[in-house]
C-alpha cells in the first residue's frame, strides 16, 4: 500500500486498514523470526495493536487474519452464517425463496441505497421525462451516489455511462437485453457518452473457450447490443482483447487498481482460491478501469475527473465495491451505480436467467415457436392445481414467472394491473396468462432479430473504433 506508517489511520478505508494490519502482522513475525532487537519488535507490536484498535473502531469487528471486513466478504456471496438463504455473486444467484432474492435485505448487506420515490421524482424533474417503467416498478431498485450524478447534471456538468457484457456465447438472453434497453433510455434522457466493455478476456479465463472464440462472441454480442438502437456518435463498444493493447490510458488505470488491491482482498470479495489462475485474480482490475474517464483519452480529451454512472445487474456490484474503495486512493472519482434485480429463470425466481442453462432462458435468437414451447413447458406457475381451486382461491403473482416477466416487458401500467387483478381473483387462468406473455415476447424478440439483421460488420467496426464521440470535453 502506498500509505506511510505514520499517515492518519482515521482516513483509511476498512479494506486499507485490514491490509495494514495484515502487513504489520507479517512484519512482526519476520522481526521475531529474524531475532531482531527487542525494542524494534516492541515498536512493531505496538503499531500492530494500534492498527487492530483502529480496525475495530472503524469496522466494529475484530481483526481476523485472512478475513477482510465483513461487508466486503458479504459482497462475495451476499450471505452470512446466520442467514444463509440468498447467495449472490457475479457467477451465481441462488435463494430458497420462490419470490426471489430479498432485495431489501441485499441493500442492507451490500450497503447501497434504495431507489425511492424521492429519487425517481428527482430524475423526472432533472430530465423532464417520465421515469422508465424499470424505475417505477422497482426493477432498478438500488443505487450508489445517484444523487451526485443528478447534482452534476443539474449544474450542467457532464458524466458518462459505462456498462458491459461477458461474451460467453453467441446469443444473449432477454435478461441482458433489459440492462441494455435501460442503458439506452439513460443515454437518451441524459444525452451523455456511453462506453460498453465486452470482457472476452474474462470469458477466456473462466470458460472453456479459445481467445479467438471469445473475441468472435464479443463481435456477435456487439451486433445484439447495436441492434438495441445505440447511437454510434455517442457510444464506444470495446473488446478487452483489442482495447487493452490499443490504449495506454486503459492499461495505466488497470495497473493502478492492481497496485491497490491485494490477493487477500480479491479472495475475500470474489471467493478466489490459491488454485485459481492468476488471470482471474487480476481480472477485477480490468472491469474496474473503465469506471475512470482517463481510460478513454480519445473521448474525454485526457480529462480524468468525469464521473461515471454504471447501470448493471446487482450481481456485478462486487467489482464496483472494489473500484469505489480504490478510487480515492488513486485520486479518481468513485463511479456511481444503478442496480437491477435479476431476471428470473423460467423455472422460478430461486435463480437468475443464465446463458449456461438454455432451458432457463429465452434467447434473443429464439424462434416464435421456441418461445411458446419454453414458456408453456417451463415457466413456473403461481396458479392452483385444478381449475376449480384456481377459480376459488386465485393465483399468486408473487411467484408466477410469467407475471414477473410481464412486469419487465409490458409497459402499459393499467393493463399490467388488470392482469394482476384477474389472475389473483382466479378469473384468469395460468394458460391464459402464459398466452399474454408469449404474445408480448414473440413480436419483441422478432423485432430485435429484424434490427440485428441490419447490423453489418462495418457498423460493428465503427462502434468498436477508438475515437472522439459527439461531445466536447
Ligand atoms: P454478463 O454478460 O453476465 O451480463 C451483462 C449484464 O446483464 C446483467 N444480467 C442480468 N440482469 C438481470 N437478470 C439476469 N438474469 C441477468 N444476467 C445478466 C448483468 O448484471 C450485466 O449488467 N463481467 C460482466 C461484463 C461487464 C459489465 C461491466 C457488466 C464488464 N463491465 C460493467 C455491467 C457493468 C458480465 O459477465 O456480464
Amino acid at each position: 500500500m502506498a500509505d506511510s506508517p505514520n499517515c492518519d489511520l482515521k482516513s483509511l478505508s476498512p479494506l486499507q486498514l485490514f491490509e495494514r494490519v495484515t502487513e504489520q502482522g507479517e512484519k512482526v513475525r519476520a522481526l521475531k523470526a529474524g531475532k531482531a532487537p527487542k525494542d524494534e519488535i516492541d515498536a512493531a507490536v505496538k503499531m500492530l495493536l494500534s492498527l487492530k484498535l483502529s480496525y475495530k473502531t472503524t469496522t466494529g469487528q475484530d481483526y481476523q487474519a485472512g478475513l477482510p471486513p465483513k461487508d466486503l466478504v458479504l459482497i462475495n456471496n451476499g450471505t452470512t452464517k446466520e442467514e444463509n438463504e440468498d447467495f449472490v455473486d457475479p457467477w451465481t444467484v441462488q435463494t430458497s425463496n420462490a419470490k426471489g432474492v430479498d432485495y431489501d435485505k441485499l441493500i442492507v448487506r451490500f450497503g447501497s441505497s434504495k431507489i425511492d420515490t424521492d429519487l425517481i421524482n428527482r430524475i423526472e424533474r432533472a430530465t423532464g421525462k417520465k421515469p422508465h417503467h424499470f424505475l417505477r416498478r422497482g426493477i432498478f431498485f438500488s443505487h450508489r451516489d445517484m444523487d451526485q450524478i443528478l447534482d452534476a447534471y443539474e449544474n450542467k456538468k457532464s458524466f458518462y455511462l459505462y456498462t458491459g457484457r461477458g461474451p460467453s456465447s453467441q446469443a444473449m438472453h432477454i435478461g441482458h437485453f433489459n440492462t441494455f434497453m435501460f442503458t439506452k433510455w439513460l443515454q437518451e434522457v441524459f444525452d451523455v457518452p456511453l462506453v460498453i466493455q465486452l470482457t472476452d478476456d474474462e470469458k477466456y479465463l473462466w470458460k472453456d473457450l479459445t481467445t479467438e472464440k471469445a473475441y468472435e462472441y464479443a463481435k456477435e454480442n456487439a451486433k445484439d447490443i447495436i441492434a438495441c438502437g445505440f447511437d454510434v456518435n455517442k457510444t464506444f463498444i470495446f473488446s478487452d482483447l483489442d482495447y487493452l493493447g490499443a490504449s495506454t490510458g486503459f492499461y495505466k488505470n488497470i495497473v493502478k487498481v492492481q497496485k491497490h488491491v491485494t490477493f487477500n482482498q480479491v479472495k475475500g470479495i470474489f471467493g478466489f482460491t490459491d488454485s485459481d489462475c492468476i488471470g482471474k485474480i487480476s481480472f477485477p482490475a480490468i472491469q474496474a478501469a473503465p469506471s475512470f474517464s482517463s481510460s478513454f483519452p480519445q473521448i474525454f480529451n485526457g480529462k480524468e475527473n468525469i464521473q461515471c454512472l454504471i447501470p448493471c445487474g446487482i450481481d456485478q456490484d462486487p467489482y464496483f465495491r472494489m473500484t469505489r474503495d480504490v478510487a480515492p486512493r488513486i485520486g479518481l472519482p468513485k463511479p456511481a451505480l444503478l442496480h437491477s434485480v435479476f431476471f428470473p429463470a423460467l423455472q422460478g425466481a430461486q435463480t437468475k436467467m443464465s446463458s449456461s442453462d438454455p432451458n432457463s432462458s429465452i434467447f434473443l435468437t429464439d424462434t416464435p415457436k421456441q418461445i411458446k414451447t419454453k414458456i408453456n413447458k417451463h415457466a413456473f406457475s403461481g396458479g392452483r392445481d385444478t381449475i376449480e381451486e384456481h377459480r376459488k382461491y386465485g393465483g399468486n403473482c408473487d411467484v408466477d414467472v410469467s407475471f414477473m416477466y410481464l412486469t419487465f416487458f409490458l409497459e402499459d401500467d393499467d393493463r399490467l394491473e388488470q392482469l394482476k387483478q384477474a389472475y389473483t381473483s382466479g378469473e384468469l387462468l395460468t394458460g391464459e396468462l402464459k398466452k399474454v406473455l408469449i404474445e408480448t415476447l414473440q413480436p419483441l424478440v422478432a423485432a430485435h432479430q429484424e434490427r440485428r439483421k441490419q447490423v453489418t460488420d462495418e457498423m460493428v467496426q465503427q462502434f468498436m473504433t477508438p475515437r472522439k464521440l459527439a461531445f466536447e470535453f
